[in-house]
């Protein structure tokens, strides 16, 4: 009998809408809302299991299940899992439900799979060589980018926890490339998982596809900014999970190739921003693709032309980050503004924050034939002019010419991220007059004012 699935969460809710779906093998209805839920009962009068969070949109959805049930006999019921951090004892909507369980956060897919019980078959069981693949063992990877590659040979997984994951497809399944797409599309996730020792075929198909698309000026115009920022979310998670091997650089330098043309072919910085949407939620990707554009336009406006100045800034902007992978960490931009939010994060992260522009710099030292001040600017990209930055607390003297306009620039596109505030470029000009008032900074400040946003 069809289940509903009543969480707001897309991810959490796709995850586990796949593991129902393929392990205890019924429809699956999703809603994010409790209307939407509320309608999928109406269009779906077979559901009678409701899988649905507390607290969230279970409010309005379980008066309207209790308001459903009254008039039912007992075998005709809907019944519900509750997923809640722990169980929701004073509610009395909940004690007048017809509750079949309930499903801790940190053992979702597991406890809720196991209050469907009978609904399981042993034989769908994961096969033994799944089960032992953990998140060190798998490297995440947008599925619209395994798309854009085609058929591969090696397995690909989904996620359903930390330490479970399922094979797609199985061993000798054969399929022509147009059932492998319509397959990646049907399971609606925004990623999939290659196994860290096969990801070399995807790596090298996926170069050839940069590579192919840096030929054609069209394409590029109009890939820019979506693919971007889609290839910088997976190249970082494999930086991170394989290091910088000589695949994995080949494809962040197809990558800078692409943000380079797409730099220098677009006629005005205000088009290339017009079609850039500030993603909150993918801020390390969002803002690593956003920088390049706005450092490159300042560059030109010091007289600093050449293209290689262009890639060090892509390259720079690709990098700066990537050791980090909490995005609201990678959103702070001072060691003040740690300090005031220091509760967020964990002693872990907050080491990881304290060292991430050396990590960084270090991972750019690595990389082969690339321009050797990269490393520099990454290093520097947390100094500041006053000499309250990190790592060093080094002073305007000490900061290199590119890494102070790589941190004008990075400053500028935090603003622009900003939900506290909307960006008015003449504020930010205003509100950073002191900041940047010696030596280059104060150049660049005066060229800030001239850029067409
Ligand atoms: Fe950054
Ligand atoms: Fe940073």
């Amino acid at each position: 009998m069809p289940i509903l699935l009543a969480i707001n969460k897309k991810e959490v809710r796709e995850m586990l809408a796949f593991a129902v779906e393929s392990r205890a093998e019924e429809k699956v209805y999703e809603a994010s809302t409790a209307k939407e839920a509320i309608d999928a009962l109406a269009d779906h009068g077979a559901i009678r299991t409701v899988i649905c969070e507390y607290p969230g949109i279970s409010d309005v959805l379980f008066r309207h299940l209790v308001s459903l049930n009254r008039a039912r006999p007992e075998r005709d019921q809907i019944r519900t899992i509750v997923c809640s951090a722990r169980k929701p004892e004073g509610d009395e909507t909940v004690k007048r439900m017809n509750v079949l369980g309930y499903a801790s956060w940190g053992n979702l897919i597991d406890s809720t799979l196991a209050l469907l019980g009978g609904a399981v078959p042993e034989n769908v069981e994961t096969p033994e060589s799944d089960k032992a693949l953990t998140d060190a063992d798998t490297c995440r990877i947008r599925t619209a980018l395994l798309i854009r590659v085609g058929l591969l040979q090696a397995g690909v997984y989904v996620r359903l926890s930390p330490t479970k994951y399922v094979k797609l497809f199985q061993e000798g399944d054969e399929f022509e490339k147009d059932d492998y797409t319509r397959i990646l599309n049907e399971k609606r996730l925004d990623y999939l998982y290659l196994r860290r020792d096969e990801c070399s075929e995807f790596l090298l198909k996926f170069k050839q596809d940069l590579l192919a698309l840096l030929q054609d000026d069209m394409a590029v115009a109009a890939a820019v900014p979506k693919l971007l920022e889609e290839v910088h979310e997976t190249a970082q998670e494999l930086l991170n999970k394989l290091g910088a091997t000589a695949e994995v650089q080949a494809v962040v330098k197809a990558n800078v190739q692409i943000a380079v043309k797409a730099m220098g072919k677009a006629p005005k910085l205000a088009d290339i921003l017009k079609r850039f949407e500030i993603d909150r939620e993918k801020y390390i990707a969002s803002h690593s693709m956003l920088i390049p554009q706005i450092a490159g336009a300042l560059a030109m406006t010091m007289d600093w032309k050449s293209e290689t100045t262009l890639q060090k800034l892509a390259l720079a902007s690709f990098l700066h980050d990537v050791p980090l992978t909490n995005q609201a960490l990678a959103a702070v931009t001072s060691l003040t503004e740690f300090a005031r939010k220091k509760d967020e994060f964990s002693e872990e992260e907050a080491k990881a924050y304290k060292f991430h522009p050396v990590k960084a710099s270090e991972l750019a030292k690595q990389f082969q034939e690339i321009p050797p001040d990269v490393d520099t600017i990454i290093l520097q990209h947390h100094e500041r002019p006053d000499g309250s930055g990190f790592p060093r607390g080094m002073t305007q003297h000490q900061i290199s010419p590119l890494a102070a306009v790589f941190i004008v620039a990075h400053d500028l596109v935090s603003a622009m991220f900003d939900p506290a505030t909307p960006f008015v470029l003449a504020q930010f000009v205003e509100a950073t007059k002191e900041k940047y008032a010696s030596g280059n900074f104060r150049k660049l400040h005066a060229q800030l004012a001239t850029l067409k946003l």
